[in-house]
């Protein structure tokens, strides 16, 4: 991703090149005349300590002591690379290592001899009358014994090779601060762009989320609080597309519901009012056919309150599924006034029902009314989908702390496809065979909410032509 349009990258980096570009600016500059001063000290003690050095001679010399001063004079100076200069009390030069005095003009006008004449030293720098070059000049009073002022000794020091040198240090400095400052420049670019990459593909990321695209990312994530907020917003887009797929799901299912609930109660309700219809046209004056309608009427009204009846089993459920009250229960009794109360059902299908198991009470956690609800819609599966003749078995077993209870069956079976789905609310692995037996698909998922609902499960093994077998877990009483 390009930071070029990024503002915040040029606004970071431009802030940056401006604020080290001054800095660099500014400490060459303190840098180079802190050294130009320190180096012209340097000098100025060094001819300090020449004309010091210089004092014995001049006085001999002003005194008129020293017949071969001058050559002395210019083997000094010539030795010291220092020109050196006697000027008397008036002005006039006496000697001079580089000049002819007597050619000289009278030097009492110079600043440094000025100078010398009232303070320790005088200094100057200009341009030598004499040699026609830039100078450095340092003087001093040279006084006799009694300290009466004799005249002035001067040394002075060309200062081309000071100014060249100095010359080449401030070029020297411009190319390591321009060096710095580029090679600043590049670095802090690439700072620059590493937070602001980031940012702006997160900027990016996030808006594409408020529209609605959850599925982008952040693709650089760096080791450090930028990475995290991106990883964070990944993780952030990653669980919104799942909850928004999961609110997609639960949308569907509540659509298929209540397709499904409209379908099953409009079904009984077309027939009821065609047989009504039916008998208000004439047909009510047929006693036989009336009788039959008036059945069928029944049947279709018992089939509505079923429906009903489960709905609000459904629905009361779903809403007391945590608060449901789980009291020490035997399974026996239920069993037992289960079984009895589908005797009829089970005598007219003559099916052979075996129970064992239920010798002893078995104490379970959970609620009376629910476990009868699960056992009914077990054994009125198992009898409905059974043909005449066939066998049922109900088997209660202990295991640790688990009960299990069996209800098997010699039915007709499920068809593995269909075995993960028979607990969904409506569905029914023969639509049509089912509704005519007077089911509606939501006894398996009422059982199946209900064995959760007490903190166990439900399972289901089948053949086709041979049986079912569902298997209820529940937690033993403590
Ligand atoms: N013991 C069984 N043997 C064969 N198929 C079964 C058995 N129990 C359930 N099924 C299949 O599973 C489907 C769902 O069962 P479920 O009890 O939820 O609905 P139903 O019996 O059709 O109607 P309802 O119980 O609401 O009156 C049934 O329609 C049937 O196809
Ligand atoms: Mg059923």
């Amino acid at each position: 991703m390009s930071a070029f349009r990024s503002r915040f990258f040029w606004k970071t980096y431009l802030t940056f090149a401006v604020l080290f570009f001054i800095t660099t600016i500014m400490v060459s500059w303190i840098g180079f005349y802190r050294i130009q001063s320190t180096i012209h000290g340097i000098i100025l003690e060094n001819l300090q300590a020449k004309a010091e050095f210089l004092l014995p001679l001049a006085r001999q010399a002003m005194a008129g002591q020293l017949p071969d001063g001058d050559a002395q004079l210019r083997r000094l100076g010539a030795d010291t690379n220092t020109r050196i200069t006697l000027i008397a009390r008036d002005g006039k030069v006496i000697s001079d290592s580089e000049g002819v005095a007597g050619d000289m003009e009278n030097h009492l006008l110079r600043p440094e001899v000025q100078q010398a004449l009232t303070q320790p030293f005088g200094f100057s720098e200009r341009q030598s009358a004499t040699l026609g070059k830039p100078l450095l000049y340092l003087a001093k009073a040279v006084r006799a014994e009694d300290g009466t002022m004799q005249g002035v000794v001067r040394v002075s020091l060309s200062t081309d090779k000071i100014h060249g040198e100095l010359s080449q240090l401030r070029w020297t400095m411009l190319l390591i601060a321009s060096l710095g400052v580029v090679l600043a420049l590049g670095i802090g670019w690439n700072l620059a762009r590493r937070v602001a990459v980031p940012i702006r593909e997160m900027v990016q990321v996030a808006e594409a989320m408020r529209s609605g695209r959850y599925e982008q990312k952040v693709r650089t994530i760096t080791d450090d609080e930028l990475g995290r907020l991106g990883d964070t917003l990944n993780r952030l887009g990653a669980e919104l597309t799942s909850k928004i797929a999961e609110l997609n799901r639960l949308e569907t299912v509540r659509r298929d519901f209540v397709a499904n609930v409209s379908h099953e109660i409009k079904t009984p309700l077309t027939s009821i009012k065609g047989y009504v219809e039916t008998l208000l046209s004439g047909a009510i004056n047929e006693p036989r056919t009336s009788l039959r309608f008036l059945e069928k009427i029944e049947r279709n009204s018992e089939r509505l309150s079923n429906l009903v009846q489960d709905l609000l089993s459904l629905a009361r459920i779903e809403a007391t599924e945590e608060s449901l009250k789980l009291t020490a229960t035997d399974w026996c009794e239920v069993i037992s006034s289960v079984i009895a109360r589908n005797e009829d059902v089970i005598t007219q299908k003559s099916l052979r029902v075996k129970v064992s198991g239920i010798s002893t009470p078995q104490l379970v956690m959970g609620d009376r009314e629910a476990m009868t609800q699960v056992l009914d819609n077990l054994l009125t599966n198992a009898i409905k989908y059974t043909p005449e003749g066939g066998r049922v078995s109900v088997v209660l077993s202990a295991k640790g702390a688990q009960t299990r209870l069996e209800v098997e069956d010699t039915g007709i079976g499920i068809p593995p496809e269909h075995l993960d789905r028979i607990f969904e609310r409506f569905y029914r692995v023969d639509k049509a065979r089912s509704r005519e037996l007077g089911g509606t698909g939501l006894g398996l998922s009422i059982v199946k909410h209900l064995a959760a609902a007490m903190g166990g499960d439900v399972q289901v093994e089948s053949s086709v032509g041979i049986g079912s077998k569902f298997t209820v877990r529940l937690q033993v009483a403590t």
